[in-house]
């Protein structure tokens, strides 16, 4: 079967106008910043990909060895009708889930959220062919802001893998949580990917990588900006810089400019200092405890914890309660 038509609830206008106002707020802060959805545009979304391949980059990994091992019982726990995926990008790990699910015989449908068109299109193309059985239902959005639009109806599995729940800062991430549980029914289920602290020796090269890749990917910000609002930023001239911070427990990503420049974007004049970062977006690192608390305190009961057998990246089966 192939897959249903897209379900746009982010059109072109509403991402232009997102980005605009993205770009005023975070060029005209101290110090300067930029949310993380707009690394995702076509080319973003290849090079995350690429990233996910690295040697340095073990989440991935991680996460799939962890759901190797656990997908048949979630699959068992869940009993999911539909299956959620927020900011599903190529969903490559998530077929361990919809294997599990189809073998037990309660999936009907898969519906993955990203921001990327690009990336859904592909995704929702080869899935519908890999599943003939399953109904694939494609939706463009945004994770902060449309999870009042997700299918309704039947036990429901919301899968949030890749750690991505990191990039959100502690509050966003208190507000997600909260909107995510008011979307749900008492009963429906969670499936949070959570990156775990350890070592920053390990954490740093993992967004920091030899072959360049990641500062690539960190810079292609940039060049997000300057297609979509005419800027003139020269990424080039901007180092990529993974700082672990560990009071937070987060690793930050940052671009930091080579020289002075003043970049000119929208009505906005903004100027660089030598040495000066723009903040790009924030891993933040979990602890098993602390992963539980936040769930408790959005109204979720974490029901089950594991992590790949290195106990690397960890996995939280909640339930709306
Ligand atoms: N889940 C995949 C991809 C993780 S990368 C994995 O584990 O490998 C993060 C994904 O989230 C990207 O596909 C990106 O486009 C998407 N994304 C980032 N911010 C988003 C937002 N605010 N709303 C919806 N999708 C978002
Ligand atoms: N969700 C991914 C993570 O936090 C996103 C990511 C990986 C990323 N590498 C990055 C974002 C480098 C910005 C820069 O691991």
């Amino acid at each position: 079967m192939s897959a249903d038509p897209l379900e746009i609830h982010l059109d072109e206008r509403d991402l232009a106008r997102s980005l605009r106002e993205d770009v005023r707020a975070g060029l005209t802060a101290n110090p300067k910043w930029l949310p993380p959805k707009w690394f995702y545009d076509a080319r973003g979304s290849e090079l995350f990909e690429e990233i996910t391949r690295l040697p340095e980059y073990y989440p991935t990994r991680a996460e799939r060895a962890a759901l190797v091992r656990h997908a048949a019982r979630i699959a068992e726990v869940t009993e999911a009708k539909t299956l959620i995926e927020l900011g599903s990008g190529s969903s490559e790990k998530t077929r361990l889930l919809l294997d599990a699910l189809s073998d037990q015989g309660t999936l009907g449908t898969f519906a993955p959220l990203d921001v990327s068109v690009s990336a859904l299109r592909q995704s929702t193309a080869t899935l519908a062919a890999d599943y003939p059985r399953l109904r694939v239902r494609g939706i463009v959005g945004d994770f902060t802001r449309h999870l009042d639009r997700l299918p309704t109806g039947g036990r429901r599995l919301v899968a949030f893998l890749g750690g991505t729940i990191g990039n959100l800062l502690p509050d966003e991430r208190a507000a997600f949580l909260g909107a995510m549980r008011a979307a749900l029914e008492t009963g429906d289920w969670l499936l949070l990917g959570t990156d775990l602290v350890k070592d920053p020796a390990i954490i740093v090269p993992a967004y920091d990588d030899a072959a360049g890749v990641t500062a690539e990917f960190d810079r292609n910000v940039l060049r997000v900006v300057n297609r979509e609002l005419g800027a003139d930023f020269v990424p080039e001239k901007f180092r990529h810089v993974a700082h672990w911070d560990a009071e937070r427990e987060w690793i930050e990503m940052r671009l930091r400019a080579q020289r002075p420049m003043r970049v000119r974007v929208l009505d906005l004049t903004v100027d660089f200092a030598e040495g000066e970062d723009l903040r790009t977006e924030v891993s933040a690192k979990f602890r098993p405890d602390g992963v539980a608390a936040e769930l408790a305190a959005a109204g979720f009961t974490a029901e089950e914890f594991w992590t790949d057998p290195d106990g690397l990246f960890g996995l939280t089966l909640a339930r709306a309660c």
